[in-house]
């Protein structure tokens, strides 16, 4: 199988950092370059975390660009402190701590990210590369990539596809109407649905099936690697810290690896079981629906152009099954 030539998109962030470990340790990717953006926590510490995952992986020769801080236009914060609509409650606040503290649990790296800006290097690497060639992986909020297609639109065309993870349909998210990644940056994730650039979102809908339980991650640690102990180290951290919310993480059993979904989809695309054709847009009023994914109801008559496929459930086993095998690769 040739290798998928793909960018990754991050705010590392406990689930980012295994999806960053199982696509560059996995044998059907090629990971051209990591971006980093704030989201989980700010930016600086999203960079940090994903070259200290890529130490531990012994992938220091993949390039990290450090992207943007803030999100385009919206008053949300962008790592969750404070919402415009639904302010953050204390306890809120400290249990999104939990889930994604300032620093992953691995040692401080020597790597550095490069100096140029994640915007302009995308826009350089899409330009320079053949059409249709390279798969973008955003598992945080869409900002980089939303600027970098409003900067150069000729990128637009060269993009083969965009498989993300964000969205909400039927499954509870952070503000009751929008799922965190597009609730960070809500206009940016308009521009890309608007892009005309096939996308595939894997919604809450769908990581609620992609959830690992204790048993999994203890599998997981026996095969002894460091990216394996990292991976088992923060399925328990995940756990612990979805515990004192009850059951956030939805449909599955276990700890939601939201973000580890969208890779593993790039290569098997099957794992994700119900997938609708269909319109998607992003509500940008500034009421209670702000960031809210709003999907075509009549998907038969819709007016609405098709400018989306929405991944509603997964193959939890299958999810697993890959997951396991690239770690132990
Ligand atoms: C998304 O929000 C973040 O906290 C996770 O890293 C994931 O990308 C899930 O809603
Ligand atoms: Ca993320």
């Amino acid at each position: 199988m040739e290798k998928r030539k793909i960018i990754l998109d991050v705010d590392t962030g406990s689930d980012d950092a295994i999806a960053i470990a199982a696509a560059v340790l996995c044998e059907d990717i090629e990971v051209v370059g990591i971006c980093t953006v704030g989201g989980n926590v700010e930016v600086k510490n999203t960079t940090d975390n994903t070259l200290r995952v890529l130490e531990c992986c012994g992938r220091g020769d993949i390039p990290v660009y450090r992207g943007a801080a803030l999100p385009l236009a919206s008053t949300l914060q962008p790592w969750g402190l404070q919402a415009a609509v639904l302010p953050r409650t204390e306890g809120k606040i400290a249990q999104e701590k939990a889930v994604h503290p300032d620093h992953l649990p691995l040692p401080p790296t020597q790597l550095t990210a490069r100096p140029q800006s994640a915007v302009v290097w995308l826009i350089n690497t899409l330009l320079e590369s053949e059409d249709k060639e390279i798969t973008l992986v955003p598992v945080g909020p869409v900002t980089n990539i939303a600027l970098a297609m409003r900067a150069d639109e000729r990128i637009i065309p060269k993009i083969k596809e965009i498989v993300l993870m964000g969205g909400s349909h039927d499954t509870y998210p952070p503000t009751q109407a929008s799922e965190f990644n597009v609730w960070c940056d809500p206009e940016a994730m308009e521009i890309l649905l608007q892009s005309g650039v096939k996308i595939t979102m894997v919604s809450l809908d769908a990581t609620g099936h992609a959830c690992l339980d204790r048993n999994q991650a203890d599998m997981i640690r026996a095969i002894g690697t460091s990216p394996a102990n990292l991976t088992a180290d923060l399925i328990y951290q995940r756990l612990k810290a979805s515990a004192a919310e009850g059951d956030r993480e939805g449909k599955g059993v276990g700890a939601a690896l939201h973000d580890v979904l969208a890779v593993c989809a790039v290569v098997h695309p099957q794992v994700l079981t119900e997938i609708d054709h269909t319109s998607c847009h992003v509500d940008l009023g500034h009421g209670y629906a702000y960031g809210e994914t709003v999907l075509g109801r009549n998907y038969k008559f819709s007016p609405m152009p098709k400018n989306c496929y929405y991944a509603k459930k997964a193959d939890s086993r299958m999810f697993f099954d890959w997951l396991y095998g690239v770690l132990k690769e």
